[in-house]
């Protein structure tokens, strides 16, 4: 279970430009869920992942793991236990590696053995059947340096070195944002395999409301540091685009924006 609790973050405190964007924020996420994430820009969905990955730090409350109390752990801790993809392919991976040391690195996650030897010859098969999983045809491309792939070639590899060592949580943050429609379906695809194969507790941020509709099992709309619309299970499972297209017009209204 993932807790934020009476979470509070202000930017640019103290200044004119002072913003409260999370005045007593609450989630809990169960083991296993799933939770896409919609909102508007600016509505703090990229702040909350941030808080919870330890990116920044929150000016009140506490973030808990299983009950126990992580809010002071630093990023590179919570790291061992987080797989994070974000919206640019070139987040994910290093270009100048070839993508046998990049799956190598990941493989061998904060240890110093792998970042060190960078390669593992040993293991070349055993990623090279992960690559064959991808049906890119990168399986044969163990040596191409990663930044001559592709975006979506590029972000598929970062999906699957994210998930690649034991993790506790998955973080995306529009991953499939900056992919043509066609790739960005397959990396949305890949995406849903790696989650039911390795019941990882995910938390998806997208913008395309059928990838939140056809994801997941639970919906979470955020507006102005807020959960506005929070549903699971079988409510989740009924919520077509419509319905969320229809809740985020009204809240904007409501709002007066
Ligand atoms: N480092 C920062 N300094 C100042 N303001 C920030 C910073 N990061 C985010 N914000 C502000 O916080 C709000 C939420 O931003 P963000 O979490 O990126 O939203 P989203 O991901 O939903 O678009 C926005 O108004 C943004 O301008
Ligand atoms: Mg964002």
């Amino acid at each position: 279970m993932l807790e934020l609790r009476n979470i509070k973050k202000y930017y640019n405190q103290g200044t004119v430009n002072e913003l409260c964007l999370f005045d007593n924020f609450n989630l809990s996420i169960p083991d296993h869920q799933f939770v896409s994430v919609v909102g508007s820009n600016g509505s703090g969905k990229t702040s909350m992942l941030n808080l919870v990955c330890g990116s920044i730090a929150a000016d009140g409350g506490q973030i808990l793991v299983n009950g126990k109390d992580i809010t002071g752990k630093k990023e590179f801790e919570r790291h061992q236990s987080i797989g994070r993809v974000f919206q640019d392919p070139a987040k994910g991976t290093c270009p100048s590696m070839t993508i046998l040391e990049n799956m190598s690195i990941a493989d061998h996650k904060g240890n110093c053995y792998g970042l060190r030897r960078g390669k593992n010859k040993g293991k070349a098969g055993q990623y090279q059947e992960l690559l064959r999983s991808l049906n890119l045809g990168l399986e044969d491309k163990l040596e191409v340096k990663a930044g001559s792939l592709s975006g979506g070639q590029r972000q598929a590899l970062a999906l699957l070195m994210a998930t690649m060592s034991p993790i506790e949580f998955l973080i995306l943050d529009e991953h499939t944002a900056a992919l043509d429609p066609k790739t960005a379906e397959l990396v949305m695809e890949l995406t849903g395999r790696i989650v039911k194969e390795k019941q990882v507790t995910t938390i998806m941020v997208t913008h395309n409301l059928r990838y939140a509709v056809e994801y997941g099992n639970r919906l979470l709309m955020m507006h102005q540091g807020a959960a506005v619309m929070d549903c699971a299970g079988e409510e989740k499972a009924r919520l077509q685009a419509e319905d969320i297209f229809q809740a985020f017009h009204e809240i904007s209204m409501g709002y007066g924006n």
